[in-house]
């Protein structure tokens, strides 16, 4: 058990966590983890809100913990409940007050709520104490709820939570509703932005960057499976990747209409202004350090580089867009980067963004039909492209395909 020392110091520690890690994966962890051992529970579960139904987030439970081999994860299904009062979590998110239950295998019939064995009987797991807070937002709306399961004595018995334990939980509450806010936000700034971009460029951009976010998805999970990567970890990217992606020629809004606006073919200066729209658009991501500013950052940055070295901007300083390493080069060559070197991110969404500029008329261009773009693709592995990444691309040809249709320019 903890010393009321201990416990100060923890909740001052998640207090300064929560202002310097913005990845809510691991701080709501964190938070969970924390939680639990105050009140010495077993098991501990945050729920989030999405429109009006609850998806169940985050997990832990020390007791199936202790039934898998050394370092093995536990592995659990994202489930939703809606949010109305026949389940638990769903009851306190409807009316926005906790709920601490000594034995949920008793619950009074006549409550509106009751407990569903199914976890249970699935996992060989006996749930008897929960308690149930729910995760405010300033406004007062429920953003989440905090779960914990299973209170235990110093003997490991399961004992009930104490009304103690539920003033200590508010505090956790309220550290976990901060981090919830903050990632809503940051949520809805990115949506801006991408409105943003989308209004100075109408013509092309807003079908177009729904359509690169789609099919970069698509591309990245079949990477991602190949390699075994958990179902948590894929879904993460492909939120991350999703918005990274959408952005990236955000920089262009930094390039003038003369520009951006030409009808006709570039000329090599017009070129060479328009390539900084990577840089000026990685320059907006730059002092952050989320994982999807990092990911933003690299997409926006890279989306032009080439497999075979030949594509832009090459190493450069953010801030400055001075080549890297080009003067200390023998014959003044800007070194190149290529290959893997390119992070995987903006490997994907090269060979996204080209699919789709293709494709579609261009203020500058037709379109061209399917089977040009295809061979032009497929020409182009091991030079602009990828070649795993563009056999993942036509391994994925129907979900493509299936993309394309649902964001069309005329919506
Ligand atoms: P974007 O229109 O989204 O095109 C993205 C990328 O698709 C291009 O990157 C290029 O790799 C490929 N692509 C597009 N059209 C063609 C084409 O007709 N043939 C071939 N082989 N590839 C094509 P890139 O070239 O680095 O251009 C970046 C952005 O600069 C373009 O984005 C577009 O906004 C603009 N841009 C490029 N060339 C011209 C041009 O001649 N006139 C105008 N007005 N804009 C241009
Ligand atoms: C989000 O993915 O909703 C926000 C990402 C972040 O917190 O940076
Ligand atoms: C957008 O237009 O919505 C994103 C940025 C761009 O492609 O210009
Ligand atoms: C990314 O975050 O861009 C993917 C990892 C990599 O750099 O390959
Ligand atoms: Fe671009
Ligand atoms: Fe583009």
């Amino acid at each position: 058990m903890l010393s009321e020392r201990e416990k100060l110091d923890t909740l001052a520690n998640l207090m300064v966590e929560l202002s310097h890690v913005s990845d809510l994966d691991i701080l709501m962890e964190h938070i969970l983890t924390q939680a639990r051992r105050f009140v010495n529970a077993d098991a501990g579960s945050i729920y989030i809100v999405y429109g009006d139904s609850l998806q169940f987030t985050y997990t832990q439970n020390d007791t199936l913990q202790k039934r898998l081999a050394k370092g093995e994860k536990l592995i659990y299904s994202t489930f939703t409940l809606p949010i109305n009062k026949h389940s638990i979590a769903g009851y306190v998110a409807a009316t926005g007050r906790p709920l601490n239950l000594a034995d949920v295998y008793s619950v009074d019939p006549t409550l509106p709520y009751k407990f569903s064995k199914e976890f249970d009987e699935a996992s060989k797991y006996i749930t008897r104490s929960i308690l149930t807070i729910p995760l405010k937002a300033g406004n007062g709306d429920v953003l989440g709820i905090l779960q914990i399961i299973n209170a235990q004595d110093a003997e490991n018995h399961v004992i009930p939570f104490s009304e103690k334990d539920e003033k200590m939980m508010m505090h956790f509450a309220s550290i976990a509703s901060i981090a919830l806010e903050r990632a809503q936000m940051t949520r809805a700034n990115i949506l801006r932005m991408i409105k943003m971009a989308e209004m100075r460029d109408p013509k092309e951009t807003g079908a177009h960057v729904n359509r690169v976010g789609g099919f970069a998805v698509e591309i990245y999970e079949k990477w991602a499976l190949k390699r075994n990567l958990s179902r948590k970890e894929i879904d993460k990217n492909r939120d991350i990747l999703r918005m990274a992606a959408m952005l990236h020629d955000v920089g262009k809004v930094a390039i003038s209409d003369v520009i951006l606006k030409k009808p006709g073919r570039f000329n090599k200066d017009e070129f060479e202004i328009m390539k900084q729209h990577t840089i000026l658009g990685a320059r907006l991501f730059f002092d952050r350090q989320s994982d999807f500013d990092k990911a933003a950052l690299k997409v926006a940055l890279t989306h032009h580089e080439r497999w075979d070295g030949n594509g832009y901007p090459g190493p450069v300083d953010i801030l400055t867009s001075s080549p890297i390493g080009g003067s200390n080069n023998l014959k003044g060559i800007p070194i190149r980067i290529k290959q893997e070197e390119i992070p995987l991110f903006g490997r994907i969404v090269a060979i996204a963004d080209v699919y789709d500029a293709l494709s579609t008329a261009r203020i500058y261009k037709e379109a061209w039909n399917e089977s040009q773009v295809l061979s032009v693709i497929e020409k182009e592995a091991g030079f602009h492209f990828d070649p795993e990444l563009v056999e993942i691309f036509f391994s994925s040809l129907d979900i493509i395909r299936s993309i394309q249709k649902r964001y069309t320019d005329n919506h």
